[in-house]
């Protein structure tokens, strides 16, 4: 099993280019079944869970090929074969994205259910609800979900919570429903707004997406398109939190200031100022953090998705911060492994309270799920001596050639893959 090991501290100091979004290109793949023609997808990032959704797709009937980070889809031709199966789809929750897709283009799609997960239970009972609303009839039994419908139908839809999933999964069976859909409270992540550029090249008619309510007028078919995925603002938060937490100075380019706003704001608070240049985004660390309060919640609140990478940040704050994550109900997963390096955290339910300013230092830490590896690969940075992260096929998921990247900043971080005594 690979491990980093990575020797602190350090100031990071430099540029790095942000991949393509992980979320953003995953449904823009599940996407592609909406079609039988080529779909050219660029920024792709070569991360673990797009190899794991093209083999998904390739597993359908659809021929991938990916060089470098373009990915053609030659299109789904249909047949009978509209079945996610479990040990596919348990490697990754977003396989439910192609749900929709398939239902639209077949009349019939069996899922199976991604089961639970690390940072929470994660239902899906809102994407069924939204495609039940479209006309489908929907059953779960023997682990999967079965949704069938001759054609779906235009309809007005609310969403309970605003899923970002849920949201693209209703929004792609939409295309093809007879008529015109009204989806509320949708989410309005940018990877939403992305999903609806992918689709609108394809000929689809949608207006509103990333904001509340998105109408989409349904088409007969869609047809071959070309598209770049949007930078992954996850992903660009990470190495902008880098430099903040070791005093660096880093440029992401590619980030966009209105994706990373929510971040930008709270550290702000801390008392890091991160600003936009030409092509990207550039944050200085000063070495002085002031203390802070943050709630996760959906955008345009700040991500649940960078939560973890703040934590580290705020255990070389000074004085009390707190943390309330309101999205996920189990997502401090890395609390105990901060702790182990010398953090000094407390949770009571989704409250976490950080006290710091605290010397970090290096010891073996296990990485529990994609965003907690990165939470730990920060608090390396500026731990004292050599610190082994555990585990990191989880950040191998989503983040794209993470140790070059920082190394490229100057950090000291290996890739292993022997066991270390500690
Ligand atoms: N929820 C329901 N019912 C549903 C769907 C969601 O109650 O049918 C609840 C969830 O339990 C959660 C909240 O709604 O409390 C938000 O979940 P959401 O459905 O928005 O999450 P998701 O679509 O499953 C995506 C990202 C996650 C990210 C969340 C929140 C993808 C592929 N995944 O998940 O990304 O944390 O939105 O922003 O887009 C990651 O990249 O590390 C990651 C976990």
């Amino acid at each position: 099993m690979e491990r980093f090991s990575i020797e602190g501290p350090v100031r990071l100091s430099g540029t790095v280019t942000a991949s393509g979004a992980k979320n953003a290109a995953l449904p823009a793949l599940a996407a592609t079944l909406l079609t039988d023609q080529p779909v050219e997808l660029a920024r792709v990032p070569r991360v673990r869970d797009i190899r794991t959704m093209t083999r998904l797709l390739e597993h359908l009937g659809a021929e991938c090929a990916a060089s470098g980070s373009v990915v053609r889809v030659g299109g789904w031709p249909g047949g009978d074969h509209a079945e996610a199966p479990y040990e596919l789809v348990k490697t990754m929750r977003a396989s439910i994205l192609v749900l929709g897709p398939l239902l639209a283009r077949r009349g019939f799609a069996r899922v199976s259910l991604p089961g639970g997960c690390a940072i929470g239970v994660r239902p899906i009972d809102e994407h069924l609800r939204g495609l039940q609303a479209l006309g489908a009839a929907i059953e779960v039994e023997e682990g999967y979900v079965t949704a069938r419908a001759e054609r779906l139908v235009g309809t007005r839809f609310r969403f309970q919570v605003p899923s970002v999933t849920g949201t693209e999964n209703v929004m792609m069976a939409a295309t093809h429903a007879r008529g015109t859909t009204r989806l509320e409270n949708c989410a309005r992540e940018a990877e939403i707004a992305d999903l609806a550029e992918l689709l609108t090249a394809m000929g689809a008619h949608i207006q509103g997406a990333g904001s509340e309510v998105i109408e989409i007028e349904g088409v007969d078919s869609l047809h071959g398109a070309r598209h770049q995925v949007i930078a992954d603002r996850i992903e660009a938060g990470t190495y902008l939190l880098a430099a903040a937490i070791t005093g660096g100075d880093v440029t992401v380019d590619g980030a966009r200031a209105e994706d990373l706003s929510p971040l930008t704001a709270a550290l702000h608070d801390t008392g890091v100022e991160v600003e936009p240049t030409g092509s990207g985004m550039r944050c200085r660390g000063n070495g002085a953090l002031a203390a802070t309060r943050l709630e996760t919640a959906p955008h345009p609140g700040f991500p649940t998705d960078l939560q973890a990478q703040f934590m580290a940040l705020l255990t070389q704050a000074e004085g009390t911060s707190t943390i309330r994550e309101s999205v996920f109900e189990n997502r401090f997963q890395h609390v105990p492994e901060l702790n182990r390096l010398g953090a000094d955290i407390r949770t009571a339910g989704r409250l976490a309270i950080v006290q710091g300013p605290r010397r970090l230092t290096g010891t073996g830490v296990m990485a529990t799920d994609l965003r907690a590896s990165a939470c730990l690969v920060l608090a390396a940075l500026v731990a004292h001596g050599t610190t082994v992260v555990d585990r990191i096929y989880h950040l191998d998921r989503g983040y794209e050639s993470m140790e070059s990247k920082l190394q490229s900043l100057g950090a000291r971080v290996e890739r292993v893959d022997q066991p270390m005594d500690l």
